[in-house]
């Protein structure tokens, strides 16, 4: 079946992004996904796609990043286009707008977007319900946040775990959204230190099997890195998401909206995100499970994330450029590639650039994060 959705894109290209994302996210809840199934739609995943990570099986790394389903209204529709697991959120504890508007951009010319939504949510009363009513098929994570004018952010997390750990397969604690004053503070080594001590202990007296993740910027610096390497590993969490969205504005952006205040998502954070996943690889000894996300758009992307240390990957932007019919792409060239290289599981390939050779395999041409990609 030919891909529709350069048709449908033609149509939503020419609403504001937020509205043409609400509309999406109805469309996809009332059934509208079916008529994006492709030939591999509905088949089980490629056995070598599949991995075992926290004791789940996930059917395969590729996941949707959080931001796009805040408020989990389709959860179960989009695992139903392809993705191997669904990150709701971010969620706050009580309901909150967000930013005025107009506060999410896309960059056309750059396959990119800028967002200031500063974490508009229904709150957690709300998406708690949507997940107890919804059949549990497929891996879902839960992100969570703190409201803007929350005096403790520690409280909010806390809340935010207590209540969400028994309703969600995995959590992240998102402090690196750009859009909410003081957040990003909160990956400083002393306040991180001990808001991971207080957040694990809260998830081990709510649902201690829950994985707990943290979600962090592409904007640290080396210090912060090997300290939040440093904590993580010592407050034994499941595993990073890197990263959100970055405040820089890497060179050579050609859109009118480059200048915009916010999160700059999509292809030009790719190498920024990329050199932070292989950093984090390395600084936590390949001991702590990653998800790599940042400007995925291609089975490529996804399989450069897969080998500089991300146990699974994330994308949400090219989503909006290359419509449903990515997932399977990105599912299926992965394949190929992890074939070429003489790969017999996904785990064999995670991390494997910091790995001179693979036996069997040859050396593996070398991962160039530093240079642009066209
Ligand atoms: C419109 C928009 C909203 C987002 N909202 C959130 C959010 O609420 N919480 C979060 O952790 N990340 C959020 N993100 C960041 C994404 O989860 C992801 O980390 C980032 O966009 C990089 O991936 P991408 O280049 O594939 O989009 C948002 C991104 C976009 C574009």
């Amino acid at each position: 079946m030919p891909d529709l959705y350069p048709l449908l894109r033609a149509f939503l290209f020419r609403l504001p992004p937020e509205t043409a994302n609400t509309i999406s996210l109805y469309a996809l809840r009332s059934g509208l996904g079916r008529i994006f199934a492709t030939a591999d739609s509905g088949k089980p995943d490629p056995p070598l796609l599949q991995q075992r990570l926290w004791g789940f099986e996930f059917p395969n790394p590729i996941g949707l990043a959080a931001g796009c389903d805040k408020d989990a209204r389709a959860p179960n529709a989009m695992l139903a286009l392809g993705f191997g697991f669904v990150e709701i959120g971010t969620v706050t504890p009580r309901p909150q707008p967000g930013n005025p508007k107009p506060r999410l951009f896309r960059l056309d010319e750059d396959r990119a977007g800028i967002n200031r939504l500063g974490f508009n949510s229904d709150g957690l009363d709300a998406v708690i319900a949507r997940l107890s009513r919804r059949s549990r098929t497929g891996i879902i994570g839960v992100n969570l946040g703190k409201n803007w004018d929350s005096a403790e952010a520690v409280k909010d997390y806390e809340e935010g775990v207590r209540r969400a750990a028994p309703f969600t397969d995995y959590i992240v604690i998102n402090i690196s959204s750009p859009n909410t004053p003081g957040l990003r503070d909160l990956q400083a080594r002393a306040r991180l230190d001990s808001l991971l001590w207080q957040l694990v202990g809260a998830r081990n007296r709510a649902a201690p099997a829950t994985p707990l993740l943290l979600k962090i910027a592409p904007d640290l610096t080396a210090q912060e890195r090997a300290d939040i390497a440093e904590i993580s590993l010592a407050t034994r969490i499941d595993g990073l998401v890197v990263s959100n969205t970055t405040v820089g504005r890497p060179p050579g952006l050609r859109s009118r909206y480059a200048g915009e205040r916010g999160g700059l998502s999509g292809r030009p954070l790719f190498n920024p995100s990329t050199a932070l996943l292989a950093d984090m690889y390395q600084l936590t000894k390949g001991k702590l499970p990653l998800i790599g996300v940042g400007g995925v758009g291609t089975a490529a992307d996804a399989y450069a994330k897969i080998r500089a240390g991300a146990s699974l990957v994330q994308l949400y932007t090219a989503l909006v450029f290359e419509g449903p019919a990515l997932v399977s792409r990105i599912k299926t060239g992965l394949v190929d590639l992890l074939v070429r290289d003489g790969f017999a599981s996904l785990s064999q390939a995670v991390g494997s650039s910091h790995r001179s050779a693979i036996s069997g395999a040859g050396p593996l041409p070398e991962l160039q994060i530093a240079n642009p990609r066209p």
